[in-house]
This record gives C-alpha cells, sequence and structure tokens, in this order.
C-alpha cells in the first residue's frame, strides 16, 4: 500500500484544492433561488468523475435535482461496490454567526483538528467525504490498485428528504446492481477512537398550523374571552412528552425493538459520557428521557422536537396582538421497528384530539425516513473495520448514529443492497450549523481508508 499512500502524500494540496473547488459554489438544495448553483455543482461532480477516469458518466434527471452517474467495470468476476454520497448542502443561515464567509472554504486549526481543518457548509456534509471516495478512485487508477468494480451515485436532494431518489432507485435497478454500498455521510467518536456507523434513527417531519380567530385581534379587548393560538400550541406542544420525557402520542412505542441488556453493556463501552455534551455545549446538565444514558438517548431511543415554533409579532418594540394563528415544525426520530408513515398518523390524529374546541388544528407531513441497522456480521462491515483497523491502527467501535439518510433503508428494500456506513467527521465538525468544518487529517485519512476497504471486500468475497 505504499505506492498509494506516497501518491496521496504527492498529490494532498491539489485533492484539497480540488475539494475547494467544489465549497465554493452554493448548492443549497432546499433553496430555488440556488437551483443554478446545483446544477453547476452535479456538472463539476461529473468533470471531476471522468478526470477521474470513470466511464459512462452522466447527469441524470430525477424529476427533483439530478444524480451524478459513473461506473468503472474492470472485471465482471470482481465484486462491484456502489458508492453514495450527496454534492448537495444545508443553507448557511444564519449567515451572521459565520467566522469566515460559508462558500469560501479556509483552513484552520481547531481544538479536535490540530492539523487544520476547512471551514465551509458542507465541507464535512457531504462534500468533504463524498469527494474522499472520487480521489480514492483517481488513486487506485493511478496506482492500478482498483480491486472491484466501481458504480458512484451522488445525490443532489439528501439535504431535503431525498424525494425522487426512491422512483429513480425502481427505475434503474439493473443499472445500480451492485455487491455492498459504502457512503461516507457519517462520523466518527474521535481522531484516535475511530467507530463505525451500524444504525441510522428513522424520521417524521410535520408542519403544525394552529388558528384562532379569523383575524389578530386587540390582545385588550379580545384577551381572557378568545383563545390564543400561541399559548394553545405551546400547551399542546408541551402535553407531547411526561415529566420522565417520555412521548405521550398513544402507540408511539408500540413497536420500538426493545435492545438487549448485552448490547447495551458494549454500547456503554463507547468512551462518550455526559461531559461530552456538557462541556463543548456550555451546558448546565444533559436531559432526556429517564432510565437512559446520553449515548442511548441519541441513538435506540426515538425522540420528538420543536425545530421552529412561529406566530404573533416578532418585530422590534411591542405590539399588542391576540395572533390569528400559531405555527410549528416537528420532527420524530425513529428507531427499529417504527414505521414513518404510522407514527406520522399516530400524531396527527393524537394533536388532533388534543386540540380545543377554540382552535382549528392543521397537520401537513413533510418528508420521513425509515430506520436503519447494519448487521456487523456481514462482509461490507468486516472489510470497513479491517480497513479502519489498518489505517488508524486501532479496532472500529460499532455505534448507532443519532442521524437519519432516508434513502439507506430505500437501498436495502429497492436494491436489496445493505450499506456500510463509514464516515469519518466528528460530532465537533457543526454539520448544518455555523462555521461547519472537517479535519485534513479526516479528508487524507478517508482517502487512505477506502482503497483498503476495497481490497478487503474483494478478499473477504472471494
Ligand atoms: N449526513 C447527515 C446525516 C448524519 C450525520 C447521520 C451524522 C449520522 C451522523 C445527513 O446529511 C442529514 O443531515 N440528514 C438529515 C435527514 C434529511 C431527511 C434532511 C438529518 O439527519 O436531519
Ligand atoms: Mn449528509
Ligand atoms: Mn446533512
Amino acid at each position: 500500500m505504499s505506492n498509494i499512500n506516497n501518491y496521496i502524500a504527492e498529490n494532498k494540496d491539489r485533492f484539497l484544492e480540488e475539494l475547494f473547488d467544489l465549497l465554493r459554489i452554493p448548492s443549497i438544495s432546499a433553496d430555488s433561488a440556488y437551483n443554478d448553483d446545483v446544477a453547476r455543482t452535479a456538472e463539476l461532480v461529473k468533470q471531476r468523475l471522468e478526470e477521474a477516469g470513470a466511464d459512462k458518466v452522466e447527469i441524470c434527471p430525477t424529476g427533483g435535482h439530478p444524480m451524478v452517474y459513473g461506473e468503472k467495470m474492470i472485471d465482471p468476476n470482481l465484486p462491484t461496490v456502489l458508492v453514495y454520497g450527496h454534492y448537495d448542502v444545508q443553507p448557511p443561515d444564519p449567515i451572521e454567526l459565520w467566522d469566515n464567509p460559508p462558500f469560501e472554504p479556509i483552513i484552520k486549526t481547531t481544538e479536535a483538528h490540530p492539523e487544520g481543518a476547512i471551514f465551509a457548509r458542507g465541507a464535512c456534509d457531504d462534500k468533504g467525504q463524498m469527494y474522499m471516495h472520487v480521489k480514492a478512485f483517481e488513486v487506485m487508477m493511478k496506482t492500478d490498485t482498483l480491486a472491484c468494480n466501481v458504480k458512484f451515485m451522488i445525490e443532489g436532494e439528501e439535504e431535503v428528504g431525498s424525494e425522487n431518489l426512491e422512483a429513480f432507485l425502481h427505475d434503474n435497478v439493473e443499472k445500480l446492481k451492485a455487491d455492498v454500498i459504502v457512503i461516507s455521510d457519517t462520523g466518527i467518536i474521535a481522531n484516535d477512537t475511530p467507530s463505525i456507523t451500524v444504525g441510522l434513527r428513522g424520521l417524521s417531519y410535520l408542519e403544525i398550523e394552529v388558528t384562532g380567530p379569523n383575524r389578530d385581534l386587540h390582545s385588550g379587548l379580545y384577551g381572557g374571552a378568545v383563545g390564543n393560538p400561541i399559548n394553545i400550541l405551546s400547551k399542546m406542544i408541551a402535553s407531547l412528552t411526561d415529566e420522565d420525557n417520555h412521548i405521550t402520542i398513544p402507540g408511539f412505542y408500540d413497536k420500538v425493538a426493545v435492545i438487549s441488556s448485552e448490547e447495551r453493556a458494549e454500547m456503554a463501552k463507547a468512551p462518550v459520557d455526559d461531559s461530552n455534551y456538557i462541556e463543548p455545549l456550555e451546558l448546565g446538565a444533559v436531559e432526556g428521557e429517564a432510565g437512559y444514558s446520553s449515548l442511548e438517548r441519541v441513538s435506540i431511543r426515538p425522540t420528538l422536537d420543536v425545530n421552529g415554533i412561529w406566530g404573533g409579532y416578532t418585530g422590534e418594540g411591542a405590539k399588542t396582538v391576540l395572533p390569528s394563528k400559531a405555527y410549528a415544525k416537528i420532527s420524530m426520530r425513529l428507531v427499529p421497528h417504527q414505521e414513518s408513515d404510522e407514527i406520522t398518523e399516530l400524531f396527527t390524529k393524537h394533536f388532533q384530539d388534543i386540540a380545543p374546541d377554540s382552535v382549528k388544528v392543521k397537520v401537513t407531513p413533510h418528508h420521513g425516513g425509515t430506520p436503519y441497522v447494519t448487521p456487523t456480521d456481514f462482509i461490507g462491515y468486516q472489510a470497513a473495520k479491517k480497513a479502519i483497523e489498518a489505517s488508524f491502527g486501532k479496532t472500529p467501535i460499532p455505534v448507532r448514529s443519532g442521524g437519519s439518510i432516508p434513502i439507506v433503508a430505500l437501498f436495502e428494500e429497492v436494491l436489496g443492497l445493505k450499506s456500510v456506513l463509514m464516515g469519518f467527521g466528528l460530532d465537533s465538525d457543526a454539520i448544518h450549523s455555523p462555521n461547519e468544518h472537517y479535519g485534513v487529517f479526516n479528508y487524507v485519512k478517508g482517502i487512505e481508508t477506502i482503497p483498503l476497504f476495497y481490497k478487503y471486500f474483494a478478499e473477504l468475497k472471494r
């Protein structure tokens, strides 16, 4: 493997420069004002795949933002790795909290990244991690070490729920035929504590509109006699969890898989405790469901969070008003074997049930996703484990993550393929937040680890 590492060392600066080019385009999938930038990013990914040596590179329309596909089929007797990633990013807001402009990448050191980190929206989620695969592919092509056939599938709608991807999968089952899917869009515990993500939570995301009176009212003339939709929405939301932080929606926990005490004991060995939350986030204390550790609360247990709440007067100064409407966006993270559609239905019914007659409630579902668990005895996981052992010099710890990548469960359902979640980000990399960054160490380590994954996967598959 020394050839490979030499090639990476010699080309490291260019690998960073090329990533910077991608990071400079604001490919914000949620905001149609950026549609041209999203399209330009897809073009650049296509060009870079071609330059790295991929064949049949194309931009596939999906009905939404396009998917970039490319492949290198070297030998029908070798296994095929399907690489999934996304080139779209989250909006950078609140933009005033960035120390440097979000689409002008810059390298700075941090406590977790003494060797430097790339600061930009998408640096870690997911342009930096996706591009490691493109560069690892170049490395394997240039050093003549490509050990598997490879297909790339880089999408542009992950951050808005991958809603057009399911149809794309159904339409392209043959084209996407492979032996394993590998994804770098998750994290490790720390740079000296590698881990592999073996679980993703599912998701139900809803928007609520509560209407009281048919117009905004003077809060003196009407307040006291007319229900205030903001007061009422607040009470309704507060009632969704009890004093133990259990969710009160009837049936919500019915299908939640009970995790064995053996598995919980195994999880407790991960070097993560409450101080990992309290210190960096400057919290007074952690908070969550009674009877579970923080790590369990963000992985094996479902949650309900208000993502946004608004209504009434929020401008400068004071305006006395009893508003007509109140709104909230609510997400529930789900665990095996909860089903997104069913949870959305339970929520909607319950929310209608608890609404007083003084208001009307409208619940609109947004995107959802099914939870996913990677079995550790499958060879994709074993190959990732061996690859990380070789590149980090330590055995990775399997951990379930709290985040969601909704398409992963559909890969299994539609394509019959399991996914290996071999991501290299850190929780402290501030994905979705201001000052998102990705360690230069992590970027290079990823490029080193991926060829090892191909090598071990081909060996184990033989
Ligand atoms: N890459 C993240 C998910 C992630 C991050 C999983 C870190 C595990 C560890 C992905 O881009 C993401 O943000 N997913 C969204 C869901 C989507 C439907 C918007 C999420 O988890 O909120
Ligand atoms: Mn991502
Ligand atoms: Mn994301």
